[in-house]
C-alpha cells in the first residue's frame, strides 16, 4: 500500500513540476479597463505585505518571520535585494541569501516580489556597493545650489551647508547608469536560472522612491549642460501624439509654455520647479529604462517603479524631485516605455482620491506600501482597492512589526481570498465594485451591474447592554460583485445598502433572498437565511463588521458576537 502512495507522490510532483514548466512566466494581460498578473497561467491578486528594508538580509532573521506572514494569510512578500548585497565587488556576485528567500518563500506557499535596491532609494544612494560609492569620479553624484540650502521645506538630514553634493547618483551619468544595468541583468538572469520553471517571483520592482531630495534639480555639470540642451525629440514626439489625454497638471505647465514642440526645456515648459521636476523625471526614467531593458533581455517578468510623492509642488516633508507622481506620468511612460506600470506607495489618509490619482490614464493599480491610518482601517483598503480599482496588488509596509497580524488586514485578505474567482471574472467589466464611506459622509452611489447602489455608512451595533456609541468612527468599506443580472456578493464593513435598477423595467427593487455564507475552494456554502432585523425589515442590505475587536475608539463589530461570515449572497426583485 505505501509504496502505491509513494508512487502517487512522485507522479504528482512530476505532474506539478510538469505543468509549472509548460505555463507561461508571470505576465500583464488586459481584461476590459483592467490589467491582470497572470501567474502559471491564472490571474493571480497579490495579497501581500512589504518586508522591512533590510528584513531579506539575512535568513536567520527571516525564520523567525515567515510565519507571521502566513498567519497574516498573504500570498505574496515584497522583499528587497540590494545592489551591494549581489555585488559586494565589481564583478563577483552574490545570490546565496537570495537563494534562500526564494526558498523560503516556497516552503510557505508565498510569492515574492522582488525590490531592486540599487541606485536610488527614498531619493538618495544607499543602496549601490562601496566600490561603487568610493570612487565619485567614476560614479558622479548629483550636484545642488551653490553653498546654500535650497528653500524646499524642510532640508534632508544629508544636506551638508555650503556643499553641492548629496548623496544621489547622478541620473545623467552613463556611468552610474550602466553598472546598475549590468548588476540588475546579473539578477535576472539569475532569477530565471533558479526560478525560471517555478514562477515563485513574479514581479519586480526596480528602485524604491526615486527622485532627488534637496533641490528642484540636478546641477552637476552634466546635467546643467542638458538642461540648457534641446528637450529629447523623444519626449516631444510623445506630447504632441498624446496631448489631449495628458495628465492634466503636465498639460497645464505645457500649455501654459505655449504648447512649443521644441527648444529647450524652459522654452517648452516655462521657467520654475515644473519645468526642473519635468526634467528629472525624464533622465530617472530614461535611466530606469535602460536598467529594465537589461533586465528583461534576461527575464521579462513584470517590472514596475513606485512612488511616493504626490503632484508637482506638493512634496512631504523633505521633498523629492522627480519621482513617478502623476503629474509625471506621461514623462515617465515617455521615458520608460519598458517599465510595466507605476506602483504607489499610499500613505495618505485620502485613501480613494488617491488611487484614483494613480490610475489615471489606464495605470493600472499596484500598492507597493500602505498601512492603516484612521479613518480608513487596512482591512477598508483592500475592500476598495481590490474591488473599486481592480487592483494588481496590496501590500502594507512593515508587514512583520506589528507583532500580532492585524486583524483588520487578515479579515479582507480571507474575504478576498474566497472571493478571488469572482473577482477575477468580473474585473474591468462593470460588473464590480467598492466604497468606502465615513460615518459623516453622505450616502455614496456606485453603478455596478443592473443597479445603482446607495451605500450608507452603518455605525457598530451597540454592544448588548452598553450605552449608544459615540463616534469618531472608523470609515466603513464594502465590496460588491454581480454575479447574474438580479443576483449579487458582498463584503463589507458596517453600511447598509439601497438598490435602483437602472435597466428597463419596474422602477422599484427590493431584497428577494440574503444569506450569508463562504467560499471553500471556489464553491459557495451557504450559512444563515438572512432578514427582519438582519437586513432592515427588507429595507435594506445590511453589510455587518468583518471582524469583531475592541478598536480604538471603543467599540467591537456586530453585536459583539462571533464576527459575521463576511461575505453575503443575495438576489432582488424588481415592482412597481
Ligand atoms: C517609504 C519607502 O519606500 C520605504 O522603503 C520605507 O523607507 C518607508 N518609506 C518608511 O518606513
Amino acid at each position: 500500500m505505501r509504496s502505491y502512495y509513494g508512487l502517487l507522490a512522485i507522479l504528482s510532483l512530476a505532474a506539478l513540476a510538469a505543468c509549472s514548466r509548460t505555463t507561461p512566466i508571470p505576465h500583464l494581460r488586459k481584461q476590459g479597463t483592467a490589467t491582470q498578473l497572470i501567474v502559471d497561467g491564472k490571474p493571480f491578486l497579490a495579497m501581500a505585505g512589504e518586508l522591512g528594508n533590510n528584513s531579506a538580509t539575512s535568513l536567520e532573521y527571516m525564520k523567525q518571520v515567515w510565519p507571521h506572514l502566513v498567519d497574516s494569510k498573504l500570498n505574496t512578500v515584497l522583499a528587497g535585494v540590494s545592489w551591494a548585497q549581489v555585488e559586494p565587488q565589481e564583478g563577483k556576485f552574490d545570490f546565496s541569501v537570495l537563494d534562500g528567500v526564494i526558498q523560503g518563500a516556497r516552503a510557505h506557499n508565498l510569492r515574492l516580489v522582488l525590490l531592486w535596491f540599487a541606485s536610488w532609494k527614498n531619493g538618495l544612494s544607499g543602496y549601490p556597493p562601496d566600490w561603487v560609492k568610493k570612487d565619485f569620479d567614476r560614479f558622479p553624484r548629483a550636484q545642488m545650489v551653490d553653498g546654500t540650502l535650497p528653500t524646499m521645506g524642510e532640508a534632508p538630514r544629508t544636506l551638508i551647508e555650503g556643499s553641492r553634493t548629496i548623496e544621489l547618483l547622478s541620473p545623467l551619468s552613463d556611468a552610474n547608469r550602466d553598472a546598475d544595468a549590468r548588476a540588475f541583468a546579473a539578477l535576472m538572469r539569475h532569477v530565471r536560472e533558479v526560478d525560471g520553471s517555478r514562477h515563485t517571483v513574479v514581479m519586480i520592482q526596480v528602485e524604491n522612491e526615486v527622485g532627488m531630495q534637496g533641490d528642484t534639480r540636478d546641477r552637476s555639470p552634466l546635467a546643467n549642460q542638458a538642461f540648457a540642451g534641446p528637450v529629447p525629440k523623444e519626449l516631444m514626439d510623445y506630447l504632441a501624439q498624446h496631448k489631449d489625454a495628458l495628465i492634466p497638471e503636465l498639460h497645464q505647465v505645457w500649455e501654459a509654455a505655449g504648447f512649443k514642440t521644441s527648444g529647450t526645456w524652459e522654452e517648452v515648459f516655462g521657467k520654475g520647479r515644473p519645468t526642473d521636476e519635468i526634467f528629472m523625471a525624464w533622465h530617472f526614467a530614461h535611466y530606469i529604462n535602460r536598467v529594465v531593458e537589461a533586465g528583461k533581455a534576461e527575464y521579462p517578468i513584470p517590472m514596475y517603479v513606485n512612488c511616493p510623492q504626490e503632484g508637482f509642488g506638493k512634496r512631504p516633508k523633505g521633498g523629492q524631485s522627480g519621482g513617478p507622481m502623476p503629474d509625471a506620468m506621461d514623462v515617465w511612460r515617455a521615458g520608460g516605455p519598458r517599465i510595466d506600470l507605476i506602483g504607489t506607495d499610499i500613505y495618505d489618509p485620502d485613501f480613494a482620491t488617491m488611487c484614483a490619482r494613480y490610475t489615471q490614464s489606464g495605470n493600472p493599480l499596484f500598492i507597493a506600501e500602505t498601512r492603516g491610518i484612521p479613518p480608513n482601517s487596512l482591512g477598508n483598503r483592500v475592500l476598495y482597492a481590490f474591488g473599486r480599482h481592480d487592483a494588481i496588488a496590496f501590500s502594507p509596509m512593515g508587514i512583520e512589526r506589528p507583532t500580532i497580524p492585524d486583524i483588520e488586514l487578515t479579515s479582507a485578505y480571507d474575504v478576498i481570498a474566497q472571493l478571488a474567482p469572482l473577482i477575477v471574472e468580473h474585473q474591468g467589466n462593470g460588473t464590480m465594485s467598492a466604497v468606502i464611506v465615513g460615518s459623516d459622509a453622505p450616502p455614496q452611489k456606485v453603478r455596478v451591474g443592473n443597479y445603482t447602489l446607495t451605500v450608507a455608512f452603518r455605525k457598530p451595533p451597540r454592544i448588548l447592554g452598553s450605552p449608544e456609541q459615540q463616534g469618531p468612527f472608523p470609515n466603513s468599506a464594502a465590496i460588491f460583485i454581480a454575479a447574474g443580472p438580479d443576483e449579487y456578493y458582498a463584503a463589507g464593513n458596517g453600511v447598509s445598502v439601497t438598490f435602483t435598477p437602472n435597466t428597463p423595467g419596474p422602477p422599484l427593487a427590493g431584497l428577494a433572498t440574503v444569506e450569508e455564507g463562504v467560499f471553500v475552494n471556489g464553491r459557495w456554502v451557504p450559512g444563515r437565511k438572512l432578514s427582519g432585523d438582519d437586513d432592515g425589515q427588507g429595507e435594506n442590505l445590511v453589510l455587518p463588521r468583518l471582524y469583531v475587536l475592541p478598536s480604538p475608539l471603543g467599540w467591537t463589530g456586530n453585536l459583539g458576537g462571533p464576527a459575521s461570515k463576511g461575505i453575503l449572497h443575495f438576489t432582488l426583485y424588481r415592482y412597481r
